[in-house]
Parts: structure tokens; C-alpha cells; sequence
């Protein structure tokens, strides 16, 4: 049985400071969601790839990037005003599919997910269900106390920073977005918990990172230039 991906794109892109989608940035010559695509479309195990769009990207999808899309086979779906909902769209796509076994959910803006953190991950869902690509925190972290303006320091060794992609078995994946419709989450594997079910942590490669300020798109733009050569 076959992976389906989900790649939310739906979103706007408002901290990267754009009139347009930031994954319509341009990254080595070729646009941020391509990119990102692509590492998906060169796996074996994904068999259908699923992008979730605004009505308001659509025509731009469905036109000049039309023979994009197409050399990767994407299927467009509808995605909607919370991430959480576009991920739906995706996953309600699926129905009636019964050659999917898992679901991997990336996020669109993360073009730089590695063959072996994709390889691990996977390998990890299809024994537990579910699995997600998370770091370590690298960095001392502080809680505010807002009340009187001082801090405490928040003990970083069971803190681990969320990435994508994040993988669940088909079946837990839908019972986990049937219970919890319309009551949006931070991440897919947050509704899993939700339900009781364990999601386990993959560590994952730190340069796995989401582009959300133009400033990551220049460190996005060095990582791809340092790995071809
Ligand atoms: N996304 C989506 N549907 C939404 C919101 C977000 O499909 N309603 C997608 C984004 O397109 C992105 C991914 O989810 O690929 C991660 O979200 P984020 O980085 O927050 O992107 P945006 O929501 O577009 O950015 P911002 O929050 O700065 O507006
Ligand atoms: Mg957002």
C-alpha cells in the first residue's frame, strides 16, 4: 500500500510581508511550493500528492503554473481558512481511495526535508501509527511572567520544536479529524493526541526549515546552494 501526501498551501503568507502567496517566492530559479513538491514526487512510496489552495492562488496554479503541476501530478483540492481545514480538504480527497495506507502532511513552505529524515519517518509511522520530524530545542527558553515583567527559565530537555512531515496511519488520521472538526489545532499530530493516540518523535535534521520571514528564504537559498556542491 501507497503514501498519500498533503501539502497545505492554502495559507497567505502574511509574516513574509508579501501582496502574494510566499510560496510563489522564487528560490534557485524555481518557486518555494516546487521545491518542495518535487522532494515529494521523487519518493516511490507517495503515490498521489495532494495540494491544498486559496481560491484566490488557484488561477494562478491552474494557469502559469499549470505545467508544473501537472509534471508532478498534483492534485489540487480546496483548502480553506484554517490549516487545519485545508489539511481536510486533502484528507476527504482520499475517501474511497483503498490503496493509501498512510498519510505524510508537509507543509508547503518547507522545501528542504532530507531523503533520510523522509526514509526515517515513514519507517517510524508504518510501525506506530503515527510519527512526526521534531528537533531537540537548541536554545535556553523563558517564560514571561507577564505580571511583573521577570522571567523563569523553562527546563529545555523534554522540549522538542515541531517540524513536517508528519505521518498517521489513513484510519487514525480521519478519526482524529471526524472528533475534532472545526475546532482548529497547531499541527496534525495535536488532534492525534487528542484521541490518546502516542505520536512519536522522529529527530529530524535541524535545516529542515519552514519558510515563514524573507530572511529564511536566504538561508533556504545558501543550504540548496551548499548541497549541489
Ligand atoms: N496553510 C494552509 N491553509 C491555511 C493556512 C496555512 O494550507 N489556512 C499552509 C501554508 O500555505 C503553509 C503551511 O500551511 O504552507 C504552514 O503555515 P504557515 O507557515 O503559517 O503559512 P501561512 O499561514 O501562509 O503564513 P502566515 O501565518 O505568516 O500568514
Ligand atoms: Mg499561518
Amino acid at each position: 500500500k501507497r503514501i498519500a501526501a498533503i501539502l497545505p498551501a492554502a495559507g497567505r503568507g502574511q509574516r513574509f510581508g508579501r501582496a502574494e502567496n510566499k510560496l510563489f517566492a522564487m528560490l534557485c530559479e524555481e518557486p518555494l511550493w516546487f521545491h518542495t513538491a518535487r522532494v515529494l514526487a521523487s519518493r516511490p512510496e507517495i503515490g498521489r500528492i495532494l495540494m491544498a489552495i486559496s481560491d484566490q492562488d488557484r488561477p494562478v496554479f491552474e494557469g502559469p503554473y499549470a505545467k508544473l503541476v501537472n509534471i508532478l501530478r498534483i492534485e489540487l483540492v480546496r483548502g480553506g481558512s484554517e490549516r487545519t481545514d485545508s489539511v481536510r480538504a486533502g484528507l476527504d480527497a482520499l475517501d474511497g481511495d483503498n490503496s493509501i495506507a498512510m498519510v505524510a502532511i508537509h507543509d508547503a513552505a518547507r522545501p528542504l526535508v532530507s531523503d533520510a529524515d523522509l526514509t526515517a519517518v515513514f519507517s517510524r509511522a508504518s510501525k506506530t501509527g503515527a510519527a512526526i520530524l521534531a528537533t531537540p530545542v537548541p536554545g535556553t527558553i523563558k517564560r514571561k511572567i507577564n505580571s511583573d515583567d521577570h522571567s523563569i527559565t523553562i527546563d529545555r530537555r523534554e522540549l522538542w520544536v515541531a517540524q513536517t512531515p508528519q505521518v498517521f496511519h489513513v484510519d487514525l488520521l480521519r478519526q482524529a479529524y471526524d472528533r475534532y472538526r472545526g475546532r482548529p489545532a497547531t499541527d496534525d499530530a495535536e488532534l492525534v493526541e487528542r484521541i490518546g493516540h502516542p505520536v512519536a518523535l522522529v529527530r529530524g535534521r535541524a535545516d529542515n526549515i519552514k519558510i515563514t520571514y524573507p530572511e529564511d528564504l536566504w538561508v533556504a537559498e545558501a543550504i540548496l546552494n551548499r548541497e549541489s556542491k
